[in-house]
């Protein structure tokens, strides 16, 4: 017979305890513990019961060949650049996000184009379902593409066994569960289980594997943080949900970088890559705005002109309100002061408001520049110029201070014929400046830029 407990589990660090803890002694986080009946079987025993035969040698790590195995392409250029240059044989991938942001369509779309045996296993919707979502896609068919709808991990693994894929889809690992374990589906207990089990089957059978996992209403991966411990790597989809452009980053990658972007529009028949980001993320306008002016950012190894927005209002109600949508609420505070002590601007009564267009969030310090131009420019209701771009990190003295990758910024200003870019005279050594035709304006500080502007 089976023996029932009951089992207390940190949600964040999966934790076990006997009984109910307030504080996690592991992890040190409040209130995280979740009561779950744990129940383990007699003589259950999970599919992939290592035998010693299938036990690992050890191996002198100088002996070891380094083969260099080659990325394996998903044949969608911007889920590859996110993955650091495709899918790695054995490595399993996380895609996080909201309910309805296209974590299912993405990864359908990934299992019809691939050629090359996929299995897509789906939780959630039955095969009828998944049928009419390719309906949907008007794909071509990929004929190995294999469709199970089962939530019984034990059952996923004999379906592996039976017809070995060359790559595996989960969708979701919240609905999986393992018959080890009695525990409902989603469970602390059940989502670590069936990783591990999963993880277990691709690292023997080299076999990359897609896991869509849910995000609760904080924002976090449901299930516990060791979730995310466990796989290679995690991605993060996440865009709003009325607009049609979604966001794919990769915030932990064990096989590359992690500050990736991949940016996908949703049309009526699945997403499709979007190549040319700077070219949306720039709006179309008539004449001159005041309080508009384009950064060029980095985005992993991308870069991006980014319109910012400002509107720079009489404060109505007491005191005035600092609302960035996309941009950092602590670094729009230290600009507003900045241009306050060193450049003489007063925004002490007004309302600030400060948007990034297109949805986008960013954090690369090289927007200052454009952030401190934009406000300005609506305070003052000068409209600058739609055919300059900036890209500077500000410093409190109102210096304008060196950002990377120089050359690749200034080259996307002139791929989408602006006519000028303004820079930090600072840390350009080394960059050959003769060859754009761009005309690039180097300044030491804000003052300087703002002579030249207004
Ligand atoms: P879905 O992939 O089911 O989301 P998730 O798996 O992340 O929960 O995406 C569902 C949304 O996408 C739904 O609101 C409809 C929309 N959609 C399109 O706009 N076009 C399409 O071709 C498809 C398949 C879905
Ligand atoms: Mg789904």
């Amino acid at each position: 017979m089976a023996k029932e407990k009951t089992i207390f589990f940190c949600t964040n660090c999966g934790y076990e305890s006997a009984k109910w803890l307030g504080k996690c002694p592991s992890c040190n986080n409040w209130n995280t513990f979740t009561e779950e009946k744990f129940t383990r079987a007699k003589g259950s025993q999970s599919s992939w019961k290592s035998t010693s035969k299938d036990r690992e040698q050890v191996q002198v790590l100088s002996e070891i060949t380094s083969e260099d195995k080659p990325r394996i392409s998903t044949t969608n250029l911007e889920l590859d650049r996110v993955l650091g240059g495709g899918l790695v044989a054995g490595g399993i991938t996380l895609i996080a996000g909201e309910p309805g942001i296209g974590k299912s369509t993405l990864l359908l779309q990934i299992a019809l184009q691939m050629p090359c045996k996929v299995l897509y296993v789906s939780g959630e919707e039955s095969a009828h379902q998944i049928k009419m979502r390719a309906d949907r896609m008007q794909a071509k068919l990929n004929p190995e593409c294999l469709i199970l709808s089962e939530t019984n991990v034990d059952h996923i693994a004999d379906q592996i066994n039976d017809t070995p894929p060359e790559l595996l889809i989960i969708d979701s690992i919240q609905t999986l569960n393992s018959p080890a374990l009695e525990s409902a589906a989603g469970s602390v207990s059940q989502v670590r289980q069936c990783t591990a089990e999963l993880i277990k089957v691709a690292k023997s059978r080299h076999l990359p594997v897609f896991l869509v996992g849910h995000i609760t209403k904080d924002g976090s991966i449901a299930g516990p943080k060791v979730l995310e411990h466990m796989v290679d790597t995690v991605l993060q989809f996440e865009g709003d949900q009325h607009l049609s452009y979604r966001m794919l980053r990769t915030t932990k990658n064990r096989f590359g970088s992690t500050s990736e972007l991949g940016i996908y529009e949703m049309r009526s028949d699945g997403l499709h890559e979007v190549l040319n980001p700077s070219e949306i993320l720039i709006t179309q306008r008539e004449g001159d705005l005041s309080g508009v002016a384009i950064g060029a950012t980095m985005e992993g190894n991308r870069p991006l002109l980014v319109e910012l927005q400002a509107l720079v209002s009489t404060a109505t109600y007491g005191t005035p309100q600092r609302t960035p949508t996309g941009f950092d609420n602590r670094r729009l505070n230290m600009l507003l002061a900045v241009l306050e002590k060193r450049c003489g601007f007063r925004f002490g009564s007004s309302d600030v408001f400060l948007n990034v267009a297109g949805g986008l969030r960013v954090e690369d310090p090289a927007m200052d520049l454009s952030a401190c131009v934009s406000m300005v420019s609506s305070l003052e209701d000068i409209p600058v110029s739609d055919r300059i771009v900036f890209a500077a990190e500000v410093g409190l003295g109102g210096e304008l201070r060196a950002v990377q990758r120089m050359e690749q910024r200034i080259g996307e200003a002139e791929k989408l014929g602006f006519e000028q870019i303004i820079v930090s005279k600072f840390g350009l050594k080394g960059t050959d400046l003769s060859r754009f035709k761009i005309k690039v304006h180097t300044f030491a500080n804000l003052n300087e830029v703002f002579s030249l502007l207004f």
